[in-house]
């Protein structure tokens, strides 16, 4: 692939991307994770990449993109570039209409039709789980149904993203006032520590129900192995992508999916032109999927 070479200008300062690059590095990028960067875009990626370029002693944008494309070392700076471009945008109890559904109607559905035939166990998905917000809240809810609902039952709860700086976030398990905004009082003083002003530390009993890897969604083969979940989120993840690339995971989302279970999107995003396999379940404040 040929780029259009420019020098870096003396102060570091980032260099404008010219048009045929920003097509190159787009494709590229869309080929790898499914993101897709409108042209519309192009400043924003012309700002992450300035970083990287800057990081790596990088003179050009063809000479960034030799040093992604190449061996081992090229991919290690892959994962630093997707840390850059993603957003990474969270929080606890982020939708509540979702939750207060999930609590009320679905989980006990779900947990009357596996208790009739013996299975004991519950696997929940937050697919571009960012730094574990939705993932632990899921766990706070569902620590509160143990010992009632849920009692005697297998809980796991995994959380994946691509951003290995974001699951690192995520195990740690500590977070800031931004994120615990949205958090009712009832959790925050019964699942976190305040550690000192606005660093809020989650307990180790809501730590232990989940767990986080680095997993690309775009990535058929690892796809394959994400098997038999009760609940997939992938909330505020596809909004990235174009319709070729959603209609891919969500294809994916749909195979691993258990045949009673749920596929959540995120507040404003729908499967409209994406999928049409999915049955649209609605309730008060927003719609889920079926099969
Ligand atoms: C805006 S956050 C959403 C976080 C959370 N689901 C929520 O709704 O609060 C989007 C996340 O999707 C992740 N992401 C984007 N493309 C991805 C891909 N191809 N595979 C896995 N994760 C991806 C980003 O790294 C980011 O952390």
């Amino acid at each position: 692939m040929a780029f259009e070479t420019k020098a870096l200008d003396p102060k570091g300062s980032s260099q404008k991307i010219s048009d045929k690059d920003f097509e190159q590095l787009r494709d590229y990028i869309y080929n790898v994770c499914g993101i897709y960067f409108h042209s519309s875009k192009k400043y924003f990626l012309e700002s992450r990449l300035a970083r990287r370029m800057e990081s790596t002693g990088s003179k050009s944008h063809a000479d960034y993109f030799q040093q992604v494309r190449a061996g081992a070392t090229g991919s290690a700076e892959l994962k630093k570039l997707l840390d850059e471009i993603t957003t990474n945008e969270t929080c606890f109890f982020r939708n509540l209409p979702q939750l207060n559904a999930l609590e009320t109607k679905l989980l006990p559905e779900i947990i009357a039709h596996k208790g009739k035939i013996g299975f004991k166990k519950l696997r929940i998905w937050s697919a571009g789980s960012s730094s574990g917000e939705e993932a632990y809240t899921m766990a706070m809810l569902l620590l509160e149904k143990r010992a009632t609902l849920l009692k005697d039952w297998i809980i796991e709860i995994v959380g994946t993203d691509i951003n290995e700086t974001v699951i690192g976030q995520a195990k740690e398990g500590i977070y800031n006032s931004y994120s615990v905004r949205n958090t009712p009082d009832f959790y925050l003083k019964k699942y976190f520590k305040e550690e000192s002003a606005g660093r809020f530390v989650l307990s180790p009993e809501v730590k232990k129900l989940a767990s986080f890897s680095q997993l690309n969604l775009y990535d058929d083969n690892k796809m394959l192995f994400m098997k038999s979940f009760d609940f997939i989120f992938c909330a505020n993840v596809l909004i990235y992508f174009d319709t070729a690339s959603k209609s891919k995971v969500v294809q994916h989302f749909y195979n691993n999916l258990q045949p009673y279970g749920y596929f959540f999107l995120g507040q404003s995003e729908s499967l409209h032109g994406v999928n049409d396999k999915f049955r649209t379940v609605h309730f008060p404040g927003g719609f889920t999927y079926n099969k």
